[in-house]
């Protein structure tokens, strides 16, 4: 008999809103900095520091391989991709610089990269560049788009024979706008060039599929909207890629037997992975705790984490767009936007970063405001714990600071 799965009924959000760490009293609008971790995942998380701290060597050496094996299965399992093609990092920038410093190309050559990249992910290509011999050309991206072709058609005019790396963020970092991956990765693909993806903000607002975006390279933070700790991120690396990168850190897991480079052992991971998360003695337990983060959104359910973030951000726009001057700067399409919405401000304001901290000092609420040429931009991030109150708080504040 088939077992029918019966998605979880919609939560009760102002309940679970309590059910992670947020401090009563503040407006949280940037998980697109940081997201608030679940209570029981910092639990959990706090229960394995206690039992490292209590004996290191049984539980680095003999106990941590398993537990870092069932992370990686489950790391796995949502990201669509073999678990042995995942290098568990600190974060997306450690995972960004463990493609960009090693990977070789041929030079004279070019990496193509939007103009909405991370400015310190651009410094890693930045530094690669001059180190290789190889030029950045930067495709501008429309700001607001109607169609994910309008994207593509962006990177293909910067196309050039000489192009060797296509470098793009899923999520902007800027105006939260979506980008078409897997639609990106056909085109490096059919130019016979390599595609790296900068996927800071998927993990928890996309359903990813790695496999079927068909990239090289995938890096991640798990610590935004996903929830875990900080320090929890990763590096998917395309089968056939893995010799394309080093270790930046040599150490332990420098030398192994390469003809079983791909063997799982006892460390919960084959050597090639051993050599890269092996950088001498750390605090493994935020990469430990990434299945109790997966299983407390898995049980909200995630189609209704998807919506809840849609319904916020769909009242965001509402509210915000065309108040006190402010100007929508993130696609409505729900392909290409999810839980970040961003706003330009007027060009009256003089300083956007007093600003935010008129926003922080008078009202409490935590928000980002990002410089870029497109202008200053309000980001507001809305997870699942965000509430409509903290929208009509943001709405007052501004009407209070831009007035
Ligand atoms: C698109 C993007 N890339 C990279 C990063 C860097 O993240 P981290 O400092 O956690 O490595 C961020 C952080 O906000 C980001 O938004």
């Amino acid at each position: 008999m088939a077992i029918r799965h019966t998605p979880p009924s919609e939560p009760d959000w102002q309940a679970v809103r309590h059910q992670v760490l947020l401090d009563d009293g503040l407006v949280y609008l940037n998980t697109g900095s940081y997201g608030i971790v679940a209570r029981q995942v910092f639990d959990q998380v706090t229960a394995l520091r206690r039992q490292m701290q209590s004996n290191p060597v049984d539980f680095l050496w003999r106990r941590g391989g398993e537990m870092l094996g069932r992370a990686r299965r489950c790391l796995a399992d949502l990201l669509g991709c073999p678990a042995s093609q995942l290098i568990f990092t600190d974060n997306v920038t450690t995972a960004m610089n463990l493609v960009a410093a090693p990977l070789r190309v041929k030079a004279p050559g070019e990496i193509l990269l939007s103009d909405h990249e991370y400015p310190a992910i651009r410094f890693t290509w930045e530094r690669a560049a001059q180190q290789q011999g190889l030029r950045l050309r930067y495709a501008r991206l429309p700001v607001l788009p109607t169609s994910p072709e309008e994207i593509v058609a962006a990177f293909a005019r910067e196309l050039r024979p000489v192009t060797r790396i296509l470098f793009f963020s899923h999520v902007l970092y800027t105006t939260g706008m979506v980008l078409p991956a897997r639609k990106l990765c056909d085109l490096a693909r059919q130019a016979g060039i390599v595609s790296v993806i900068d996927g800071a903000h998927a993990p928890g607002m996309l359903n990813l599929d790695l496999t079927e975006i068909g990239c090289d390279f995938y890096g991640a933070n798990l610590h935004k909207w996903l929830l875990a700790p900080v320090g929890a991120g990763f590096l998917y690396v395309r089968p056939g890629m893995e010799d394309r990168i080093l270790p930046l850190t040599v150490s332990w897991g420098w030398y192994y037997d390469r003809a079983r480079a791909f063997e799982l052992n006892q460390f919960g991971g084959s050597p090639w992975q051993r050599s890269f998360e092996f950088s001498g003695s750390r605090d493994v337990t935020p990469w430990l705790v990434v299945p109790d983060a997966v299983d407390f959104l898995r049980n909200l359910g995630w189609e209704n984490i998807h919506a809840r973030q849609r319904e916020l951000a769909t009242l965001a726009r509402s509210r915000l767009d065309g108040r006190q001057g402010l100007k929508l700067a993130t696609p409505t399409s729900p392909e290409l936007s999810r839980a970040i919405t961003a706003y330009r401000l007027p060009d009256t304001v003089a300083d956007p970063q007093a600003v935010r901290s008129a926003l922080w000092e008078r009202y409490r609420i935590e928000i980002n405001m990002i410089e870029h040429q497109v202008g200053p931009l309000l980001r507001v991030s809305t997870h699942f714990y965000n509430s409509e109150h903290d929208l009509d708080m943001l709405v007052q504040a501004v009407d209070a600071v831009l007035s």
